[in-house]
């Protein structure tokens, strides 16, 4: 069930370790069990959007043991790619991934959001988690795309309104896709995977999932913080949590 984030005004983001600190978000094993994903339940795990992030991001989920379809429009592509990860991973066409997986992993063009959204909106608002990696880039998606988005409040608010009433986390958007094999499980600080989100069971399922191939979540705040997780933020790029929290809290 959506929820509202207690945001102090005096304070302008929410920041909190999504795992082991304080919080209201904060997640206990206790929070995790009672949101029916104790840490190491394998889930099916299903991505929109195949390319180099979603590949390199699905491959870690296949590591950890969890089955996962990736999709194309072209399946038949992906073919040697999933050969390679083993039995547990297989490709599809998006309608088959949708369907396919108790969590989706949108990692596509931004430009693609609204016609997933009209296609498959109905199917991704029964999956418990939608984890939203697409960043909305001029160069790629075009400025009248970055404006509608701008317009709507930003990355994070403009996919909660292409796709009404999915339980959507916005996270890895702006960790790229070669660092992220190296990145899991590294010694010392884990690195920080910023998210955001208005969804306290979703948010507590992405924590799950994150901390379990090998990074930090660290909760940023609600939908409306989603636009600070793009690439060529302050929040991009490779950080400890206790970096993500001090950056986080000088956002708007
Ligand atoms: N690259 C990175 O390091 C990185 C890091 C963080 C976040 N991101 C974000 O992740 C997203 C994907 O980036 P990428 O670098 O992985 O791009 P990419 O390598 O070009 O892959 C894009 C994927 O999206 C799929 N796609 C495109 N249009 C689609 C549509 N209408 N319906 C369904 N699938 C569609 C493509 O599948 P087809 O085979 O069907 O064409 C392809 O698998 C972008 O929003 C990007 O900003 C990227």
């Amino acid at each position: 069930m959506p929820i509202t984030l207690t945001i102090n005004p005096t304070r302008r983001a929410v920041v909190c370790l999504a795992a082991g600190a304080a919080g209201s978000l904060a997640l206990t094993p206790l929070a995790a069990r009672a949101q029916g994903a104790p840490s190491g339940q394998k889930l099916k795990i299903a991505t929109i959007g195949a390319g180099r992030e979603g590949g390199a991001l699905g491959s870690l989920f296949v590591k950890e043991g969890h089955a996962v379809m990736f999709s194309s429009r072209h399946p038949e592509q992906l073919k040697d790619f999933v050969i390679g990860l083993g039995p547990l991973a297989r490709a599809g066409t998006v309608a088959e991934a949708v369907a396919f997986g108790d969590v989706v992993l949108l990692v596509v063009p931004y430009s693609a959001v609204a016609e997933i959204g009209k296609e498959h909106g109905a199917a991704l608002a029964a999956k418990k988690l939608v984890i939203d990696v697409s960043n909305p880039i001029a160069r790629r998606d075009g400025d009248e795309l970055v404006k509608q988005v701008n317009d709507a409040g930003g990355a994070g608010l403009a996919t909660q309104k292409a796709l009404p009433g999915a339980h959507i986390v916005r996270g890895f958007n702006a960790i790229g896709f070669a660092q992220l094999a190296t990145l899991a499980h590294r010694p010392g600080d884990p690195a920080a995977v910023p998210i955001a989100g208005d969804d306290k069971d979703a948010l507590n399922l992405a924590s799950t999932l994150i901390k379990e191939i090998g990074f930090e979540p660290v909760v940023v705040g609600g939908m409306a913080m989603g636009k600070y997780l793009n690439v060529g933020t302050p929040l991009a790029g490779v950080h400890t949590p206790a970096e993500v929290q001090q950056i986080a809290a000088t956002l708007k």
